[in-house]
């Protein structure tokens, strides 16, 4: 299995304030006036030698001079006031945010501080000497949010002018370190996660990717419900939707919902006394640690048994739900012209529903929005049924075949390879699933790249993801080299998270 992951932009980074000039920023203008001020005054005091006033110029200098004294000590006050309030939101802030706040990645665009800025709103800056480390993090997500809207209006001339809302989006980010997408914003922020996803070859569709907004959907039962429904919507009768169900996001109040495993349908990996795993080899440790937690197998454990749905929240701790029946669509494997194939009891699951990947749209953190397309037939043929570390089908399949597996020269390993794979696409074929091949996928990937193109856009790919896992040269998207920069928003594969998917925790919460 590649494992690389990636990871988040670095070059959103606006410069800070220098901290001299913000401490001075903060008395400049009072010092100024009193400047003004109490020179006026003592003038006007010493012509009248402490007596009556005589003049009238002198009275009016001196009413003038004592106003504005009266105005500098006021600003003054106001611009304390100013960050003692601000401070007081962030002790709240924190507070609030208790031990959520140590699970949040270093340099993560998620939960941080707030510092106000100098000039829009309420608030003023505070002392350099006091910014917390948070700082950097809002300036992460203020040029993000930025980025993100300048995006988003310049494909969506229909939404308006972007400067009405970059503004408010700004005072949102400096007032709650955050803000709220609208739902064509968060649709077109999926979709392009989607688009600019470099793993993925099935990228010609990604503006039909249907969004399921359920930001205000927070609790552990509803997010398992809704991930349920989200299965029975995707497979809609065998013809897949692509699909994506975004769930609350990340915020500096309240951390998001966190769905361990790495896709809604998993099969367990039961480790065997004598060593070998009965199932999918991948889930072995995730198995026995939510069985240690709780889980009961079926009584009698098979090959391809469905894992529960681990749902984790701030307040509940992580939670286990049984996926129902009618979430669970699967397809039983058989071969166009093997009889035997069918025996083997191979089975695999109709929709691909990756759970674990954080979406980020904008400098906002959605860790729970699992997503869907559907399976291009050697993801399950060539690696989840083919590898060596997984349920490893080729030899048994090359035995029962008759190929002479005692010298690798005859190429029994790719001869067989190729009839799993075969009865894979055959299988889902007649169970009328929606399903790929590697070399259609792989025209379809170039004519998504010369569209973008077309567009104006690059198209970033990584050329170990997109070209099949079998018979690559076949395909014409081995011939080529593609273009390699990150780009957001996108889909994320954060440490933390791969370890939940895989080893069944530590909890993000604790
Ligand atoms: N490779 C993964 C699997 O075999 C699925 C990844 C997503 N694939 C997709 N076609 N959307 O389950």
């Amino acid at each position: 299995m590649k494992t690389r992951h990636q990871e988040g932009c670095p070059a959103h980074t606006v410069p800070a304030d220098p901290p001299a000039t913000q401490d001075r920023r903060l008395l400049t203008v009072p010092l100024a006036v009193a400047g003004l001020a109490v020179p006026g005054a003592a003038v006007g005091l010493l012509e009248l030698g402490w007596n009556a006033p005589t003049s009238r110029p002198t009275v009016v200098a001196i009413v003038l001079s004592l106003a504005i004294l009266f105005l500098g000590v006021r600003i003054c006050v106001r611009q304390l006031a100013a960050v003692h309030a601000e401070e007081h939101v962030l002790l709240v802030q924190d507070w609030r945010r208790g031990k959520a706040r140590r699970t949040v990645r270093p340099g993560s665009p998620g939960p941080g501080r707030v510092r106000a800025r100098a000039t829009p709103g309420p608030l003023v800056s505070r002392p350099d000497h006091e910014r917390s480390p948070g700082s950097a993090d809002i300036e992460m997500v203020r040029a993000a949010a930025e980025e993100f809207l300048e995006l988003f209006h310049a494909e969506n001339p229909q939404a308006g002018p972007m400067g009405p809302r970059v503004a408010a989006v700004m005072r949102e980010i400096d007032m709650t370190g955050t803000y709220w997408h609208t739902a064509e914003e968060l649709t077109f922020g999926a979709r392009v996660a989607w688009r600019n996803n470099a793993r993925c070859i099935g990228r010609l569709y990604w503006r039909s990717l249907q969004v399921r907004d359920l930001r205000t959907v927070s609790d552990a039962g509803a997010v398992a419900g809704h991930c349920f429904e989200h299965l029975r919507e995707a497979h809609n009768g065998g013809k897949l939707r692509p699909m994506i169900s975004v769930f609350a996001p990340e915020t500096p109040l309240r951390p998001a919902p966190r769905i361990w495993n790495e896709q809604l349908i998993r099969y367990a990996g039961y480790e065997q006394p004598d060593g070998r795993v009965l199932g999918d080899p991948r889930y072995r440790t995730f198995t026995s640690e939510l069985i240690r937690r709780g889980w009961r197998p079926p009584e009698l454990p098979g090959p391809f048994d469905v894992l529960p749905l681990v749902v984790e929240t701030v307040e509940e701790g992580p939670r286990m739900f049984q996926l129902p029946g009618q979430a669970v669509h699967e397809v039983p494997l058989e071969h166009p012209e093997l009889a035997w194939f069918a025996d083997l009891g191979m089975r695999w699951h109709a929709v691909p529903v990756i759970s674990n990947n954080r979406l980020d749209i904008g400098g906002v953190s959605y860790p729970a929005a699992p997503f869907n397309g559907w399976y291009m037939g050697t993801e399950i043929g060539a690696r989840n049924l083919g590898d060596s570390d997984r349920y490893a089908l080729v030899p048994e399949v090359a035995a029962r075949m008759g190929l002479d597996t005692s010298d690798e020269a005859t190429l029994w390993r790719d001869q067989a390879l190729v009839e799993i794979n075969r009865a894979v696409l055959h299988s889902f074929r007649v169970n009328g699933v929606t399903i790929t091949d590697h070399h259609t996928e792989s025209r379809r990937f170039l004519i998504h790249l010369e569209r973008e193109e077309r567009a104006g856009r690059r198209c970033p790919a990584d050329w170990s993801w997109i070209v099949p896992p079998m018979s690559g040269s076949q395909t014409p998207v081995f011939h080529r080299y593609y273009d390699v920069e990150h780009r957001v928003p996108n889909f994320f594969a954060d440490d933390d998270a791969t370890r939940r998917a895989l080893e069944g925790g530590p909890p993000a919460f604790r």
